[in-house]
């Protein structure tokens, strides 16, 4: 049987394609207000709701969970670790100032184009460096920590907290992000 520890991975990895898939509606939006067009800005302002509920508050943390035992059991594969609690913390920041920009606008304030553009631009483009990062180099160091040896990782405090959008499938405040993902094969 697959170990609880592999199982999460696996719930990551499965995490990264769905925010992949998030990321993609997002950038296709500031592609459109660079050439000129207003985008949904309630679609955006749910998918910024979404980054902030879920990879926020759930995926990130379960990482650093298991950043921090990798560190703590092997050293020798704990290079440039110590900086990854702080690229979360720096996406959060980036996606709580947009999350901001959108809200005010879907409240009717007006907001400049292209500051839209530069600050999503900004945070799509460093979300998917990380999540590169994690995808081929960090989350293949803890599959070498789990090779050498069978651990698991106490993420109890966030087991429980479903993807609101993905494995819930709850609309409420995510009818527009739901209406907009590809259909699934
Ligand atoms: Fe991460
Ligand atoms: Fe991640």
């Amino acid at each position: 049987m697959e170990s609880e520890a592999r199982e999460l991975l696996k719930e990551l990895r499965e995490d990264h394609r769905n925010m992949a898939i998030v990321l993609d509606l997002l950038e296709a939006a500031a592609k459109q207000a660079y050439k000129g067009e207003d985008p949904d800005f309630e679609l955006v302002a749910e998918i910024m709701r979404y980054m902030t509920v879920y990879p926020d508050a759930v995926h990130h943390p379960k990482e650093d969970i298991i950043y921090a035992r990798l560190r703590e059991e092997r050293e020798d594969l704990a290079e440039g670790l110590e900086d990854v609690t702080s690229d979360h913390e720096m996406i959060a920041t980036l996606g709580g100032r947009l999350r901001d920009d959108v809200e005010a606008v879907v409240a009717g304030a007006a907001l400049r184009r292209d500051l839209f553009v530069d600050d999503a631009t900004r945070y799509v483009k460093h979300l998917r460096a990380h999540m590169t990062w994690e995808e081929d180099d960090l989350f293949e160091r803890v599959e070498s920590m789990l090779d050498a040896e069978p651990l698991d990782f106490d993420v109890s405090e966030y087991e429980h907290i479903k993807d609101p959008v993905f494995e819930l499938e709850i609309e409420a405040g995510f009818k527009r992000l739901m209406s907009s993902l590809p259909p699934t094969s």
